[in-house]
């Protein structure tokens, strides 16, 4: 192995225990931050998640609230309710976890909750203030992986940075985060021809497909860095990333591991959101 690991547990646990020193500061004023999770269905791995991020939130002294509603909630109900927590001044941040019933618009649902309360980044709003370098909440996963490079002590600024995927949670808002730290930005996606010749360009790659071992040694630069989103479930149960690992290792200057990787660092952004929406908050 010549890579050195990324270890997004021990960074997260870093991040973590400095907010939690944030949250205590903000509680002693009487604004502990607040963040509420939405679940509406019984989705199996969304319990998990939702149940993950609410036990984050207490660990480092937040007040975190999981409703759960019915699979067959009306979508009036639901913005109903979001409404409320919108008006809630003891709630700075609202989580609708997705994916939602069919029956329900999932935009419609997300550009309900107000935009100083969009702790995922995901309202149109958070995703125009990121597009024009305007303050704002930034999506969590990319937010994540851009605290690594700068752990790690790297900076954008001139490397060509390769994102492989282009969905609105990661692959869009990861591009243009790494354009605002002054990077030159390529992305690819499934229709791109030679995927693989400009992967092989990038100092930084990020990967965010959603396939098993997609980046393989021979797309890598050797000493680049390599951040793995993928997270995949294995027939065999195992989980791995969209990098094969043990190949690419030997190839790259920094790797993060799956698990263990950017995984921990999304909810540890989350808490940022919540924990810098009550600072706002409180400063007004
Ligand atoms: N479902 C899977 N990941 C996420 C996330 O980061 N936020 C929300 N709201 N739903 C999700």
């Amino acid at each position: 192995m010549t890579a050195q690991p990324i270890d997004g547990n021990a960074l997260a646990a870093k991040l973590r225990a400095h907010m939690a020193t944030e949250v205590a500061a903000l509680a002693a004023q009487g604004h502990t931050p607040g963040l509420t999770v939405l679940l509406v269905g019984e989705d199996p791995a969304s319990q998990v998640y939702v149940r993950n991020k609410v036990k984050a939130c207490e660990a480092i002294g937040m007040a975190s609230r999981l409703e759960r509603h019915p699979a067959d909630m009306s979508e009036a109900a639901l913005l109903a309710r979001i409404q409320e927590l919108n008006a809630d001044p003891s709630v700075h941040g609202i989580l609708v976890q997705l994916p939602l019933p069919k029956h329900l618009n999932a935009d419609l649902v997300i550009e309900t909750i107000a935009p100083e309360k969009d702790v995922d980044g995901f309202h149109i709003a958070s995703a125009g203030a990121l597009m024009v370098g305007q303050p704002g909440f930034k999506p969590c996963t990319p937010y994540g992986c851009m605290k690594m490079l700068e752990d790690i002590g790297c900076n954008p600024r001139g490397k060509h940075a390769v994102v492989i995927g282009r969905s609105n949670i990661v692959g869009k808002p990861m591009a243009l985060l790494l354009l605002q730290a002054s990077a030159t930005v390529t992305i690819c996606h499934s229709a791109t021809p030679n995927l693989a010749e400009l992967a092989r360009q990038a100092d930084i790659l990020v990967a965010a497909v959603g396939r098993p071992r997609f980046v393989t040694a021979d797309m890598v630069k050797p000493g680049a860095v390599v951040l793995d989103v993928g997270i995949n479930r294995l027939p065999d149960g195992k989980l791995c990333g969209d990098v094969d690992f043990d190949a690419v290792k030997d190839v790259a200057g920094w790797i993060t591991p799956v698990p263990g990787g950017v995984g921990p660092m999304t909810i540890t952004m989350l808490l940022q959101n919540t924990l810098e929406a009550a600072q706002r908050r409180a400063s007004t």
